[in-house]
């Protein structure tokens, strides 16, 4: 998938960086650079910087980095030609219609006209007498037919070759409808099948009205598994989307309602809440909190009130949390889902509910008395302890005092002696962290746990020369031309980790001038990151000439490749040796 480096270029300039990041952060001078409160992670003071000289951003807070590209891969969720596509649109500019990537464009938006020719079938078929059963079940759900145009629901006939054939008729070849997920293709026969049989159908929509995928319910309670959904696919990527974000994205100003099925968004909407979403028959993911954060301040969790349901809020809210959201979570009695509570109690009872729902630290604090009977003395002092244990984790010493307040009087016990416990708990926390910091400092300089350069375990020498050498050609590309060349040319081959030399093999591609904005197709937005990071750090230090190159690259040569053995263990002893030898 190569891209002209001109049209990057070009793009780049109509869409300068600080232009495009302040629409989406509160940017302040700072010298020569801007600063602002990080969008990736939760932060309270700002250690988001964006350098107006080398046109890249960069984290100190959570580490993202990278050029204007690559904050729109993260702050729009795209993978790297969408993110160009977006920025063309933003600022004029067609996308250019040569090369590989055309192809690409193409068959993406063939794929959207494919779901949607899809999805418009199934909606007719909904009306067939093949779907009596499914329009009884709906029924029995009181879906209403105003629900079911709100949601463009439809029906998947059960039969292997339903949709194939009417797809196949309007052009689209069987190998096209399984890249979309629409049908399988047996391994053992090479025939293709229609994915979605006897089942309700509904729609995914993306927040361009594009529809990318679906899910489908069995029509029964008894049929196994109950929901089929779209696997990932060019236009689609489960960890990314949430059901019905097209509709609520305009309604949460205040809050979003997070619920777990299909159902529940589906009832909670038509009961007059546009404001809900889904995950698509996943956990939530960090990547689908960040897009709620990016159109609202507040979620509410509205998941399942049994243990699996309430498991999962627990495992929402740091997630929701460190993606800036204030979080909440419903407390819900005598239904099992809000579908089944907003059908009890209706819907005003349901917006009580809402008005009503518990702060995460009395949603935990609740979890943790639940589990135990503090009538017991034993019980007692573990919940004591438990609870003690969430107060720590709180920042603000006078959160800490009011709930230490609320605490002690559920669990009819002395505030002063929770207080002393939770200080004690603190201090504890402190000291354990600060030896947290000393590890990964020692990890850090060794190269070990090192996840976007494995390879810096054993060859650390190597890797800081390599990239000492890639962070000054970012810094001075018209130096590259010149190490490429003369007697001892520098070549991919000097190179011992795969990362270093993927980079540099990623330069010779460029046409003379290195651009972080080519690196999106080939290299992950953590795996940008650390390349700025390259650059960053030369562009910190004073000297960046020739000298500090040329010597770069003669330690380059004369290290030798280590060969990750791929096992920590023997790693981690490696480390240990050495350690010892510095030591003596
Ligand atoms: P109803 O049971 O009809 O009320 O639907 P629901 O949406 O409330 O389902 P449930 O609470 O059981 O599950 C929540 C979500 O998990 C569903 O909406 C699906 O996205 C997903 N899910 C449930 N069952 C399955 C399954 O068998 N396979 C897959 N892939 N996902 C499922
Ligand atoms: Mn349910």
């Amino acid at each position: 998938m190569q891209i002209s480096q001109g049209f990057v270029e070009e793009l780049k300039y109509r869409n300068r960086i600080d232009d495009v990041i302040s629409s989406y952060v509160n940017l302040k001078r700072a010298g020569s650079n801007k600063v602002g409160l990080c969008p990736f992670h939760s932060e309270k003071t700002p250690s988001f910087t964006v350098f107006s000289n080398t046109e890249t951003f960069k984290c100190f807070g959570c580490g993202a980095g990278g050029d204007v590209i690559t904050f729109i891969m993260r702050a729009e969720n795209l993978d790297y030609i969408s993110a160009l596509e977006f920025l063309a649109k933003k600022s004029g500019l067609e996308m250019p219609s040569d090369g590989d990537h055309k192809s690409e464009i193409v068959k993406r938006s063939r794929m959207h006209e494919m779901n949607r020719e899809a999805a418009r079938y199934f909606n007719k078929m909904l009306y067939e007498p093949c779907a009596e059963a499914a329009r009884a079940y709906l029924a029995k759900r009181k879906l209403s037919g105003a629900a079911v145009k709100r949601f463009g629901m439809g029906f998947a006939p059960d039969n292997f070759n339903a949709l194939r054939n009417y797809m196949n008729a309007k052009g689209y070849r069987d190998e096209e409808l399984r890249e979309a997920f629409l049908c399988g293709k047996s391994e053992r026969t090479g025939k293709y099948f229609d994915y979605f049989r006897g089942r309700l159908i509904f729609p995914i929509i993306d927040n361009f009205g594009n529809v990318v995928g679906f899910g489908g319910r069995a029509t029964d309670d008894e049929t196994k598994p109950k929901y089929l959904n779209t696997s990932d696919t060019p236009v689609f990527k489960k960890s990314r989307n949430l059901f019905a974000l097209n509709f609520a994205r305009t309604a949460c100003e205040e809050y979003l309602i997070l619920c777990e099925g299909y159902m529940d968004v589906i009832a909670v909407n038509i009961a007059g809440f546009p404001n809900a979403v889904a995950t698509l028959g996943t956990a939530l993911t960090s990547e689908q909190a960040r897009i709620m954060a990016k159109y609202t301040k507040k979620v509410i969790i509205s998941y399942d009130s049994d243990e699996a349901g309430q498991a999962a809020a627990k495992r929402a809210i740091p997630l929701l949390e460190e993606a800036g959201l204030e979080v909440s979570v419903l407390k819900m009695r005598d239904a099992k889902d809000p579908d089944e509570y907003i059908k009890k109690f209706g819907a005003q009872k349901f917006r009580e509910l809402l008005e009503g729902s518990r702060g995460k630290f009395d949603f935990l604090c609740d979890s943790v008395l639940k589990k135990h009977d503090i009538e017991n003395p034993d019980e007692k002092v573990k919940a004591a302890h438990e609870i003690c244990a969430l107060i720590a984790e709180i920042y603000s010493s006078v959160e800490r005092s009011v709930y230490i307040a609320k605490a002690a009087e559920k669990l009819s016990l002395e505030a002063k002696s929770l207080a002393s416990d939770v200080e004690r708990i603190r201090r504890r926390k402190q000291r354990e962290e600060s030896g947290e910091k000393m590890r990964k400092i020692i990890s850090d300089t060794s190269g070990y746990g090192d996840r976007i350069n494995r390879e810096m375990v054993g060859n650390t020498k190597a890797a800081r020369a390599e990239e000492t050498i890639l962070g000054i050609i970012m810094l001075k590309p018209e130096l590259f031309e010149k190490v490429r060349s003369g007697e001892a040319p520098l070549t991919a081959e000097d190179f011992k980790t795969t990362f270093g030399r993927r980079i540099f093999e990623a330069m010779e591609k460029m046409q003379g001038k290195v651009d972080i904005g080519m690196l999106g197709a080939e290299f992950s937005v953590e795996e940008i990151a650390r390349i700025t990071d390259m650059q960053h750090r030369r562009a910190q230090l004073a000297k960046n000439d020739e000298t500090v190159l040329y010597d770069s690259i003669a330690s380059l040569k004369n290290e030798k490749h280590v060969a990750d053995s791929g096992d920590e263990l023997a790693d981690a002893m490696k480390i240990i040796q050495s350690k010892k030898k510095t030591v003596k």
